[in-house]
């Protein structure tokens, strides 16, 4: 049976994938995917009951999966697989373990080397809320006015892992993992290595300044790009389904996760995919 691929659903995001035989794929269907994912920076590939291995199989279509860095994360039985949960470990400030990711941000922006794309696996979903929400920074930057494009070419912004500017709690990091992910400078826009096409490169959470600008200055251009970047005209919602498997291209979106209600469990498995210095 040949897949099935849906137009993206919105924003340019979001399109679905049906009749992908994760068990045994063939060549021509791996490379569709890889196709449809080219097209739409968001993709969901549904109905595909996984397990770790089967999951890791699918992310080799798209690249080279990493090793996770914090062991907090990790899966202690596959070290590419991190396990996105509330959990103990990630408090907030009124005690209650926190939501993952609720934030916007992209991927890995605190590495020398960010990953490329996310895939992560519905393994356990709420019947209501949990969704994940997109944003696309290739028509975000696109949409900027002339003026704006000029203002922010060639500039840079230094992420770190615990940044002045992250409201959201991070996870704790052994002093080992620690002195991996010293501060990094990267544009503000980067260049998609694949298409060529340009994107906003932000991450709210990550962020601690632009390189060489006063803070105050660089704080109201990086309220304004987010701003900019964050409205409804460029973001797509994934609503879970189970077993849905979603990659995403950390180049050119932004994610973050929404509350759900209640105490429905949910938990998904995630693997990044090895990337290459944003330029
Ligand atoms: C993430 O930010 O990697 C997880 C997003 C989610 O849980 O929806």
């Amino acid at each position: 049976m040949s897949v099935g691929i849906t137009d993206p659903v919105e924003a340019g995001l979001g399109a679905v994938v049906t009749g992908f035989d994760l068990d045994s794929p063939v060549p021509e269907a791996e490379e569709a995917l890889r196709r449809a994912f080219r097209a739409s920076p968001v993709l969901c590939i549904r109905g595909c009951k996984a397990t770790p291995e089967s999951f890791t199989r699918c992310a080799r279509i798209f690249g080279t999966p990493k090793r996770e860095l914090l062991g907090i994360m990790r899966d202690p039985a596959c070290a590419e697989i991190s396990l996105v949960e509330r959990k103990q470990g990630i408090s907030t400030a009124t005690g209650k373990a926190a939501i993952f990711g609720s934030q916007w941000h992209t991927d890995d922006s605190f590495m020398a080397v960010p990953c490329a794309a996310t895939l992560l696996y519905g393994e356990i979903v709420p019947p209501k809320g949990g969704d994940t929400a997109f944003t696309n920074m290739h028509a975000a930057y696109e949409a900027l006015p002339d003026e704006a494009k000029s203002r922010i070419q060639g500039l840079k912004a230094v992420h770190m892992f615990q940044a002045r500017r992250n409201v959201s709690p991070v996870p704790e990091r052994t002093p080992e993992e620690e002195a991996q992910t010293p501060p990094v400078t990267h544009p503000l826009v980067r260049t998609h290595p694949e298409t060529g096409r340009k994107a906003l490169y932000l991450n709210p959470n990550r962020i601690d300044r632009i390189a060489d600008m006063p803070l105050a200055e660089g704080d109201a251009l990086l309220d304004e790009l987010i701003e900019h970047a964050t409205q409804p005209a460029f973001v797509h919602v994934h609503g879970w389904q189970p077993d849905d498997i979603v990659i995403w291209d950390n180049r050119c979106t932004m994610h973050r996760a929404s509350p759900h209600e209640g105490d429905h469990p949910r938990r998904l498995l995630r693997i990044l995919i090895e990337g290459t210095v944003p330029v």
